[in-house]
């Protein structure tokens, strides 16, 4: 697949996506959207997949959020449709089925904070620079910050970061959960890869079930997110990756997972 403002490839069995307009700060424009939207779809029907790494391109940026002279076009009406675009594509990645892992490699604003909460395994690089900028341009965010945000942090933090604009360092993320790991730049790329092997090395079907039931909180009481987890939990026993992760326990060697 070709695309203008992404490179993709497939390393074993991880993909890597750069968001590809370093001239621009990665900021996400249109026609980012509709190939992020179109690359997502194609890696969830992919079954050479397991895990996606998300990073921008250059040294600087992540993603500086969503693209403002496309934005400032934006009426009552349009308005509404713009946020609605980010939200669909947020939405597939957090739905996607497989585990992503953002590399925020530095400014990790509004749309670009928005992105990164939307995955499922923040790392960030020590140049790193989070914020939900938006109140200084006269709107709220519109990716999904105001929910994922206050859901991940809590509700207080969020509303500060999100009424005062405040940019904040990857080591404030770190502290207050919004990232799990900082790295120096030069090896956040390493490092990322590392954790999506180790994830890629494990039955995907039990990941898959994973995702599906930690995502669900959002959206589920705890009572019935127990009878999720344990619907889920029958499902993995009936799977050949299950029968060989604990034949290979009990035989004293290592699985060899068919991913069935
Ligand atoms: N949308 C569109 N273009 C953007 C952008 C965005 N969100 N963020 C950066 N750019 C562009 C700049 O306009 C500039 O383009 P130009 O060279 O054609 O003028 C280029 O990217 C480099 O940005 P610049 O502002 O010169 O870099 P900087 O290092 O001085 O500042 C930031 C970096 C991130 C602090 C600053 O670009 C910024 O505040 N960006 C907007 C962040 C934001 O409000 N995001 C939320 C949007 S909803």
């Amino acid at each position: 697949m070709d695309f203008n403002t992404l490179l993709f490839e497939v390393k074993d069995k991880v993909g890597l996506v750069t968001i590809n307009r370093p001239e621009k700060l990665n900021a996400l424009n249109n026609e980012t959207l509709t190939e992020l939207h179109s690359l997502f779809s194609s890696i969830k029907n992919n079954n050479d997949i397991y895990v996606v790494i998300i990073t921008g391109a250059g040294e600087k940026s992540f993603v500086a959020g969503a693209d403002i002279s496309e934005l400032n076009k934006c009426n009552k009406d349009t308005g509404k449709e713009f946020a609605k675009k980010g939200q669909d594509v947020f939405d597939l990645i957090e739905h996607l089925g497989k585990p992503v892992i953002a590399a925020v490699n530095g400014f990790a604003l509004g749309g670009g904070c928005e992105l990164a909460l939307s995955c499922h395994i923040r790392l960030a690089s020590e140049n790193a620079k989070f914020g939900q900028p938006e109140v200084n341009l006269g709107i709220i965010p519109g990716y999904g910050g105001t929910q994922r945000l206050a859901r991940l942090v809590n509700t207080g933090r969020a509303t500060e970061i999100i009424l005062t604009g405040d940019l904040f360092s990857s080591d404030v993320a770190e502290k207050i959960g919004l990232v799990n790991h900082v790295f120096p730049l030069e090896e956040l790329m390493e490092k990322s890869f590392e954790i999506a092997d180790k994830i890629a090395s494990k039955g995907q079907q039990a990941i898959k079930y994973v995702l599906q039931s930690i995502v669900s909180i959002n959206n589920l009481t705890q009572e019935n997110g127990l009878e999720l987890e344990s619907d889920l939990f029958g499902k993995c026993c009936g799977t050949e990756d299950f029968f060989e992760g604990t034949s290979a326990f009990l035989e004293k060697r290592k699985p060899k997972f068919n991913n069935k």
